[in-house]
């Protein structure tokens, strides 16, 4: 269930796309299903912001359902008839509760085929229970349910109940939608709640059952900023902990915030303040150092990143050096042992087994060779104002600091560019190029001025 807006968020995103643990809370929901059942059996039930949701969902492979007007999660289930004909039994998952794991729907599956039940749901004993629907049994010792209670609707004894109904269920598809049609809209917000199937199956004498888990934590809903900011960090301190058991180091881990996709080989250190995002993968024995921003990015072993660097969709091949202030855009392979330094940005370029652009540099669109020492201060034209043309610098060249390179350009194989030079032209291989102006020296120039200040 995933149609819902969320107005507890106040926000003009739907629910389900707020993200935690660096992805949308429904992406979390809909891996943890994809463990338990192929994406071809999982339907996602969208409606507020439906292709903004699908979008962001589809390569998942499952697929969706719509839920044009919300009138509730009983409603939701209503408009999923057609869909789960062919089916003997539903698993009904919220789409705002990304912390569920696939080992807990398990058990929550066999617990209701075991029972034999119509309807089973997964329940949990919350220290707080605010908010959350409270399940009512049959008696003290007993699975079996009589009804929940939505909180709005709760007596105040009912809501001193500690064990709450998740809003995850396994339904029997023929006894749901023989008695679906039953629901009311008889309650605080008009909607129809599934939560009123059991009463309703019950009262037709059908099973019922709770299986409470002992992972209470697993069904924490993001329906407030605060859930959200809380069920982020329970995500992030557990990706830390497992980096850490897996033999990388993280020093200060409650400062850094790494992606539950992220990849770490064993002795790698990260310091305090370090972001890595999204499927980036990082070698062994690197040293990733405070307040370096890495997404999509690969990094081979032995690789430095110094503090501050910035690094998106990048490659950096082993023994490689970054930064202090780095920044690494769409499509930068840096070679092994390569150096890139302080203030240097790079984008869509190559840059050789151990050549070096230590300073105050752009290098754009670029193909750099081996051994190559890009000086100070240098900077490749790559764009014309309309088109984006490409720098070739080879193998072993030298290029002196403050030169631009006109692109389309290519520099030969061990050429020199002298300093501050303007490269418009190709330089043949082994040449001097130098491409400015000659210098003038106007000898006892200045003592002639001073005389003329002071008249
Ligand atoms: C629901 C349960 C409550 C339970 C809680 C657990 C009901 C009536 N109450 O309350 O007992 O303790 O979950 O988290 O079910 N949705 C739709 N279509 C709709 C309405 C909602 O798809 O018309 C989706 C939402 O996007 C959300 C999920 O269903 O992902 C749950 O809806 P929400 O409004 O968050 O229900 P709660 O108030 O949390
Ligand atoms: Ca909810």
């Amino acid at each position: 269930m995933a149609a819902g807006k969320g107005t507890r968020l106040k926000s003009q995103h739907p629910k389900v796309l707020h993200e935690v643990g660096g992805k949308p809370l429904l992406a979390h929901v809909i891996a943890a299903a994809t463990r338990v059942v192929p994406a071809e059996d999982v339907y996602a039930i969208i409606g507020h912001e439906a292709e903004r949701v699908r979008a962001a969902t589809e390569s998942s492979g499952v697929n969706f359902v719509l839920q044009n007007e919300q009138r509730g999660t009983g409603h939701a289930l209503m408009v999923a008839q057609d869909a789960l004909a062919g089916y003997a039994h539903v698993i009904v998952l919220s789409g705002d509760a990304p912390l569920i794991s696939s080992a807990t729907i398990g058990q929550l599956l066999n617990f209701h085929l075991d029972q034999n039940a119509a309807m089973t749901l997964l329940s949990a004993d919350l220290d707080d229970p605010t908010g959350y629907g409270r399940v009512i049994h049959e008696n003290s010792r007993s699975a079996a349910v009589k009804a929940i209670v939505e909180e709005k609707a709760a007596s105040s004894s009912q809501k001193k109940l500690k064990e709450i109904n998740s809003g995850f269920y396994v339904f029997a598809v023929n006894d749901l939608y023989g008695h679906i049609d039953r629901l009311s809209t008889d309650n605080a917000h008009a909607e129809y709640y599934l939560t009123d199937m059991a009463a309703l199956l019950r009262r037709a004498g059908k099973r019922v059952v709770a299986w409470k888990t002992p992972s209470a934590f697993e069904v924490l809903g993001g329906n407030t900023r605060g859930e959200l900011s809380a069920i982020d960090q329970m995500m992030r301190a557990a990706k830390c902990r497992q980096l850490m058991a897996d033999g990388v180091t993280i020093f200060f881990p409650q400062t850094c915030v790494i992606d539950g996709d992220v990849h770490v080989a064993p002795d790698t250190v990260i310091e305090p303040y370090v972001q890595l995002l999204g499927t980036t993968k990082i070698g062994a024995n690197c040293r990733i150092r405070s307040y370096s921003v890495i997404r999509d990015s690969e990094i081979a072993d032995n690789v430095t990143v110094r503090p501050g660097c910035i690094m998106e969709d990048s490659r950096v091949a082993a023994g490689a050096i970054l930064g202090p202030y780095s920044h690494l855009r769409p499509g930068s392979e840096i070679g092994e042992d390569a150096h890139v330094g302080n203030f240097v940005e790079t984008k869509k370029i190559k840059l050789g087994k151990g050549s070096k652009a230590n300073h105050l540099t752009y290098l754009g669109d670029a193909e750099i060779g081996a051994g190559v020492n890009v000086g100070a201060g240098t900077i490749t034209c790559n764009y014309d104002g309309i088109n984006k043309h490409k720098t070739v610098i080879d193998d072993g060249v030298f290029i002196g600091s403050d030169s631009t390179l006109v692109a389309p350009v290519r520099v030969g194989k061990g050429a020199y560019v002298g300093a501050a030079s303007c490269i418009t032209d190709n330089v043949p291989e082994d040449a001097l190029a130098i491409g400015r102006a000659r210098q003038i020296v106007k000898e006892g120039w200045a003592v002639g001025k001073r005389a003329e200040r002071k008249k």
